[in-house]
């Protein structure tokens, strides 16, 4: 999705806004751009391409100085991505211009008024729409910028963080914010702006999140004043103090952030659990969960909504919550949730997972969950998104911060929370026994090390990975558990690699897959002990006798599957339920290693986004 960055204060803006722009860089995008003021006017400069293209376009063509600027990523919604697309957008006047992370919906409405009184247009966005009407009422109403901003954002159907600055005025940029998410750092007579902490946190720790429907003047030797935009009431900034330091958002010596995020799920794992899983005392500690014990006891129902690699996990848990705490859960993409009408009541418990806790889809289902009555819960790893905000209660994955954007460590610790969730309620329904319970925290303590081991298949996965890098398509396996953990394996192949790949239930490939096997089609198959093994034994026999090429994931030691297969990578043993804590590891690094081998940009796939703000 689009990144943001903004700069006012006393030091070169350009190197600033464009470091940002590369931090924000896994979130997805086509071009970019910038806007500099020099002291007498705007410097403005945008490219379709990446960030290093928009530097050498920027150098190349326009003076970088100042300290006052805006820069962009954009990720395409309304009109191709190209040059003249990309952001930032001049008003007619030049006065104005304006960087944008969302979507006008009634764009073309407004646009239409604004051409019948003499307006231009050069580009195809909702963007340049919103410059043009807030210049528009500027004029007709003599205000300025900030207010002017306030009244056009009253006129707007859709979701935008938006930041403005006016060349007559260069001592303040507006900032405004509806569904997508908008951070300014606070310094010390300097300003920051960013779609999130990253491109400010080396220049400080103090940080004010936008609500929705809230804007703010950032204007130098001011105070942050923040205003409501429908009724103009002021909202009392809260300036929080942020954890993150820059080298967890640094690559730390991997070749990308992709791979680094992988090694490091031992300790986002446990990171997660640090604190909660209390095993002296026989106990989860969940904060979030025992101020509302009593609903999470009283459910009838638990549903959850995601959206991608986080609905894997929602998989995941559904397992998990029926097997252990013997509750029905039924588990929805949230963008079919929000529109289809779903029965809801109070008597339902309403989890909601998202890595960055951003994503519009999920955002809408919690709306429309809460309106119901139900108890709305998030999993979210980033602090204070809109997600963790918007959620009654909830239980942050302490994962660090996810910047490739296939999601590695997001998924496993998203598990993780949930497993601990899981059990916390089935002690507390007494629907397992204390020793089980006991044994399971035991066996959670374990999974770190044990994830290290997995780690250890590294070598064995890229010598597989070699083999089957030229695939045209690939096919993943598993029963019970292990079934979402092969949606996940295939849907990371997809997503970096460009390999088509699909995830299947092992038992469901004979009603159709099966027709596509043959010598060429490489069969990713999880065949763990314990569970279904001996049946997932039989699929692999069917493979191999049509001559697939079998890769599978099973348990050290493991004699039966390694007659049969091509590939075998060794996962240690554990409980049946917390293997996709495992199995995971070799898919996400076979795909990592594939992707890597086919020279596909790992860490920015193309046309993928970290987190989908929009529809
Ligand atoms: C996008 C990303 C996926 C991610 C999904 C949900 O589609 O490309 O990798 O799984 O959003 O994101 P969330 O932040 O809500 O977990």
């Amino acid at each position: 999705m689009c990144g943001i960055v903004g700069y006012i204060g006393y030091r070169e803006a350009y190197p600033i806004i464009i470091k940002g722009l590369q931090r924000l860089e896994y979130r997805g995008y086509d071009s970019a751009g910038i806007a500099l003021f020099d002291g007498s006017g705007i410097n403005l400069s945008k490219t379709k391409g990446k960030v290093e293209d928009l530097k050498t376009k920027a150098e190349s063509t326009i003076s970088t100085e100042g300290s006052l600027g805006i820069g962009h990523t954009r990720w395409a919604t309304h009109g191709v991505p190209n040059d003249v697309n990309s952001h930032p957008h001049y008003s007619n006047s030049g006065n104005l211009v304006i960087i944008h992370n969302g979507i006008i919906e009634n764009y073309g409405a407004i646009k239409e008024e604004l051409m019948n009184r003499g307006y231009t247009f050069s580009s195809d966005t909702d963007t340049e729409v919103l410059v043009n009407l807030i210049e528009e009422v500027m004029k007709k109403e003599g205000v300025r910028l900030g207010k002017a901003v306030q009244l056009a954002l009253n006129q707007v159907v859709g979701a935008y963080a938006i930041a403005v600055f006016d060349k007559e005025k260069p001592n303040e940029i507006v900032v405004a914010k509806l569904g997508s998410p908008l951070a300014i750092g606070v310094g010390k007579d300097e300003f920051f702006i960013a779609s999130d902490a990253s491109p400010f946190i080396e220049f400080t720790n103090n940080a004010v999140y936008l609500e929705d429907e809230e804007m703010a003047v950032v204007r130098l030797g001011k105070e942050i004043k923040l205003r409501k935009i429908k009724d103009d009431a002021i909202a009392y900034p809260l300036v929080q103090e942020l954890q993150l330091n820059l080298e967890e958002i640094e690559k730390g010596g991997y070749d990308h952030f992709m791979l680094k995020e992988i090694y490091e799920q031992p300790r986002a794992i446990k990171d997660t659990y640090r604190g909660r899983l209390r095993s002296s005392q026989g106990i989860v500690k969940m904060a979030g969960v025992d101020d509302h014990l009593q609903e999470f006891l009283d459910a009838e129902r638990i549903i959850i909504v995601a959206c991608g690699t986080s609905w894997h996990a929602g998989l995941v848990a559904e397992y998990i919550f029926e097997d252990l705490a013997r509750i029905p859960v039924e588990v929805e993409y949230a963008s079919e949730f929000r529109y289809r009408n779903p029965v809801i009541t109070d008597r339902d418990v309403v989890i909601a997972i998202s890595q960055s806790g951003e994503t519009a889809d999920t955002l809408a289902a919690i709306k429309l969950a809460k309106a119901h009555g139900a108890l709305v819960f998030g999993v979210c790893n980033v602090v204070g998104s809109s997600i963790a905000r918007e959620t009654d209660a909830g239980a942050y994955t302490h994962a660090g911060p996810e910047i490739g954007v296939a999601s590695t460590k997001a998924f496993t610790t998203q598990i993780t929370v949930l497993t601990l969730l899981a059990l916390k309620l089935a002690k507390e329904r007494k629907a397992i026994s204390e020793e089980v319970f006991t044994s399971y925290l035991m066996e959670l303590e374990e999974i770190p090390s044990k994830v290290e081991e997995a780690l250890e298949s590294n070598p064995m996965v890229e010598i597989i990975a070699e083999a089957y890098k030229e695939s045209a398509n690939c096919l993943y396996l598993g029963r019970g558990y292990n079934f979402p953990v092969a949606l996940e394996g295939a849907l990371k192949l997809k997503e970096i690699s460009y390999i088509h790949a699909e995830g299947y239930p092992a038992a469901e490939m004979k009603p159709g897959p099966i027709a596509l096997i043959d010598d060429q089609m490489p069969v990713v198959v999880i065949a763990t002990k314990k569970g279904h093994y001996e049946k997932v034994v039989s699929n692999i026999q069917d493979i191999k006798s049509r001559h697939g090429k079998i890769i599978a994931i099973v348990t050290e030691g493991d004699v039966q599957v390694r007659q049969l297969a091509d590939h075998v990578i060794e996962v240690p043993e554990t409980f049946e339920s917390l293997t996709p804590l495992l199995t995971t590891i070799p898919l996400q690094l076979l795909s990592y290693h594939i992707a890597v081998m086919r020279g596909c940009n790992v860490d920015q796939p193309r046309n993928l986004a970290k987190s989908v703000t929009v529809e």
